[in-house]
Order: structure tokens, then C-alpha cells, then sequence
């Protein structure tokens, strides 16, 4: 009993598995810290999209742009300053919704009032996704928690992390699976376009001028083509102009967004392509046919989304403000 080297080695296994756990993520991370946390995100989250019910799609791309470029720690949420051109700016980055960065200060906020300095913008980015999904009728899924803000956040780390309706497929599918997402998940992810909309711009080449023969692309539906050509005739005058990027049910989180595929009711080409290119293809059709599946593999894919790159320990902060550096009242002015 009285054997000093054994308590020494009882307490060293304490530090190093104390300061291991503090380092992963865990479903109760705050229970402690902010036992607030899960029931302040719930009222924030839901007062937010039933005000602004587009918030739910806004929120959900901006915390998939987040998570490609340099992992889910908030980086997309720094404001530029005249040091630095911050990834929100970045083109890509452009039509993100001011109500999706809204609503992550407003929980901030909220948060900072109760338990100050305790949750990271990261964490409340990835809890308002996924409470965004269910409540727009997607599947529930699990977001462990305890990410650290990032400290970087550079526009021109953007434009090679980020996949654009006009690449082809190959490069799309090399740029997820060099994420390590395989392209079952990958077709998964983009049934996130069954809600929220695109600006015209993103697929006025199908539209207009599309190739020597035909004005559209003949893969639309060509009352879909027409009735696209009508809403987008002024855009370039009026940039503002988008279509729902699943005509069917444009709000709501279910399996629509493939069956449209098959019909020539997708919106944009890379959404289009997925239907046909014979490595996705049988993805598309699984999904069209069984919604649990798709809720199923959807799920899984962003619990992934969610850890992808993850910093937690010294590497990274807790932000004071989701848009600015802790670092920034000190090195700026
Ligand atoms: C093939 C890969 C993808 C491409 C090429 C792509 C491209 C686009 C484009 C061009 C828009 C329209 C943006 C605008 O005009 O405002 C858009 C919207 C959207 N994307 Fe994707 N996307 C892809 C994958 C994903 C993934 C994996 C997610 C999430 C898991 C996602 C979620 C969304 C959402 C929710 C919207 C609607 C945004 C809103 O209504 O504010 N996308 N996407
Ligand atoms: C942590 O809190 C959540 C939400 O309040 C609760 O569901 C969960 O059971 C708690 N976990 C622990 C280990 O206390
Ligand atoms: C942003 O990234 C680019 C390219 O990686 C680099 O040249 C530039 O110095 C970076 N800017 C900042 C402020 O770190
Ligand atoms: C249509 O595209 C062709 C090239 O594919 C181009 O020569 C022509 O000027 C374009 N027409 C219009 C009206 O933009
Ligand atoms: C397009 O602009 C013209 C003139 O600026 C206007 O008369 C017409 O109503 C507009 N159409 C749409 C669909 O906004
Ligand atoms: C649909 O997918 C679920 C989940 O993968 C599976 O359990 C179920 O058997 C499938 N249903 C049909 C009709 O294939």
C-alpha cells in the first residue's frame, strides 16, 4: 500500500487520460461548463428559421464551406480586415446569407450571456446544422462537441476546397475523396439540394446559348428549361435571382431532390451529372427509391463533415467573437 511509485504511476495515468479525454470530442462536453448550451442552441436555432425559414439551407452550406477549408473551426466566420482577405470573401463564398451568419451570433450572444467564453463558433456552426436539418424534416444525427476556433482564415485557401457546378464529375469526386469521402457519400452530402436555392448565374449556361444546337440543355425537362429561362431572363441585371434547387419541395428535407434528377428537374449541371455518370448513378437511384437510406447515409456522412479536421487542445481558441480572432483587439489598429 505504502508503495510511492505505484500512487506516482496511478496519478501520472490520470494526467495522461485527463488530458487525452480533453483533447476528443464528447456528446457532454458542456453538461459541465454550459449546461445551458443543447436548450439555448434550441431556442435560438428554432425562433431563427421560423422568422427566416431560408436560414436552414444558408446554414447548412456555410458549415459545409467551413468544414472543407481547414475543418470545421469556424474559419468561415472571420470578417476581412484590412490585413487580411478572410475566406467569407472569397467568390465562392459571396451568396452565403447574411441570416446563417446571423444566426450564429445570435447564439453567441446568447452563449456569452450564460457561460462566457466557454463555447467555441465552431460548435454552435456544427449543433445549428444539424438542428437545422431536422427541423426542415432531415434525420438526426450526432454532434460531439469540444472544437476549438480556428486561427486562420485565408480567401485564397477557398477556391481549391470548394466544388463548383461547372467541374466535371472527376474532379468533383477527386476533391471529396481526397477528403476521404467516398462517392456514396459524396452523392449523400449533395441531397443537401433538397432545399435552398442557386442564383441564376450558377446554371445560366444550361439556359442560354447552351451549345451550337440547342439554346438549353437537353437533359432539362423542357417545361423546366422554359419556366428556368423565364425567371432568369434578366439576371445579369438583376443578380439576385435564383430557383430552388429542388422545384418539388423546396423546403422541405426529404428525398425529392433525386427522384427530380431522373426527370430532368435538377438544377444545376454537377446535380444533373450525378444522374447519369455510371460511378454515382446507382447512388442517385437508391436514393430516389428509399428516403431512409438516403436519411441514413446522409446522416452518417455529415457526422463525418462534422469531425473533418477538427482542432481541438492548444491549436486552437475560444473565440470571444465568431468573427474576429481573440489575437485581433491586440495586433489590429
Ligand atoms: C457537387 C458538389 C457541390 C456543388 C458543385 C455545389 C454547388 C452549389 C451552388 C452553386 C449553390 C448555389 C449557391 C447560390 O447561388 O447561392 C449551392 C447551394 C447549396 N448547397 Fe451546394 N454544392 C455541392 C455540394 C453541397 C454539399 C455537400 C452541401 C451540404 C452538405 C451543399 C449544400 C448546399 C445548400 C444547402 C445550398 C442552398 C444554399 C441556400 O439556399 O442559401 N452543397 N450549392
Ligand atoms: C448531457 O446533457 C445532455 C443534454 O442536456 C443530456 O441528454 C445527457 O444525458 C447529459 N450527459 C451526461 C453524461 O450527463
Ligand atoms: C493566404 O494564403 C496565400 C496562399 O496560400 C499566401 O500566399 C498568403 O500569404 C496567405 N495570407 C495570409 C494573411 O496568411
Ligand atoms: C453563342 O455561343 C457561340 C460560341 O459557342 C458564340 O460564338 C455566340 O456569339 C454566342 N451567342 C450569343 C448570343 O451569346
Ligand atoms: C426584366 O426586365 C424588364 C425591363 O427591365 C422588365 O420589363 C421585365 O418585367 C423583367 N422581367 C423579369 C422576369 O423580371
Ligand atoms: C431502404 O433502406 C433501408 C436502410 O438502408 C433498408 O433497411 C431497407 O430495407 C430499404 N428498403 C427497401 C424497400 O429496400
Amino acid at each position: 500500500m505504502a508503495f510511492p511509485g505505484r500512487n506516482l504511476l496511478i496519478l501520472l495515468l490520470f494526467f495522461i487520460s485527463f488530458s487525452y479525454s480533453k483533447s476528443e470530442l464528447s456528446l457532454d462536453y458542456y453538461n459541465k461548463s454550459c449546461p445551458q448550451f443543447a436548450s439555448i442552441m434550441e431556442q435560438i436555432v428554432s425562433e431563427k428559421q421560423i422568422a427566416s425559414p431560408a436560414t436552414a439551407a444558408g446554414v447548412l452550406r456555410l458549415f459545409f464551406h467551413d468544414c472543407m477549408v481547414e475543418g470545421c473551426d469556424g474559419s468561415l466566420l472571420i470578417a476581412s480586415t484590412s490585413f487580411n482577405k478572410a475566406e467569407r470573401d472569397a467568390d465562392i463564398n459571396q451568396p452565403l446569407p447574411g441570416d446563417a451568419f446571423d444566426l450564429v451570433t445570435r447564439a453567441k450572444t446568447a452563449l456569452e450571456l450564460q457561460c462566457p467564453g466557454i463555447v467555441s463558433c465552431a460548435d454552435i456552426l456544427a449543433t445549428a446544422a444539424r438542428n437545422l436539418v431536422i427541423m426542415v424534416g432531415g434525420p438526426y444525427y450526432h454532434v460531439r462537441l469540444g472544437r476549438k476556433d480556428g486561427l486562420v482564415s485565408n480567401a485564397s485557401r477557398v477556391e481549391g476546397n470548394i466544388a463548383t457546378p461547372t467541374m466535371p464529375l472527376s474532379d468533383i469526386i477527386s476533391r471529396f475523396d481526397s477528403k476521404g469521402f467516398s462517392v456514396q457519400e459524396m452523392v449523400a452530402l449533395v441531397g443537401a439540394h433538397t432545399i435552398g436555392f442557386s442564383h441564376c448565374k450558377e446554371f445560366s449556361n444550361r439556359l442560354f446559348n447552351f451549345s451550337k444546337t440547342s439554346e438549353t440543355d437537353p437533359a432539362y425537362h423542357p417545361k423546366y428549361a422554359e419556366g428556368l429561362r423565364k425567371l432568369c431572363a434578366n439576371y445579369t441585371k438583376d443578380p439576385a435571382m435564383s430557383a430552388y434547387n429542388d422545384v418539388m419541395t423546396p423546403g422541405k428535407f426529404d428525398n425529392l431532390y433525386y427522384r427530380n434528377l431522373k426527370t430532368g428537374l435538377g438544377l444545376l449541371s454537377t446535380d444533373q451529372a450525378m444522374s447519369v455518370d455510371k460511378r454515382t448513378k446507382p447512388f442517385v437511384d437508391l436514393y430516389a427509391a428509399n428516403e431512409t437510406a438516403f436519411f441514413k447515409d446522409f446522416a452518417h456522412a455529415m457526422e463525418k463533415v462534422s469531425i473533418y479536421k477538427i482542432k481541438t487542445g492548444k491549436k486552437g481558441e475560444v473565440r470571444h467573437r465568431c468573427d474576429q480572432f481573440n489575437a485581433a483587439k491586440i495586433n489590429l489598429r
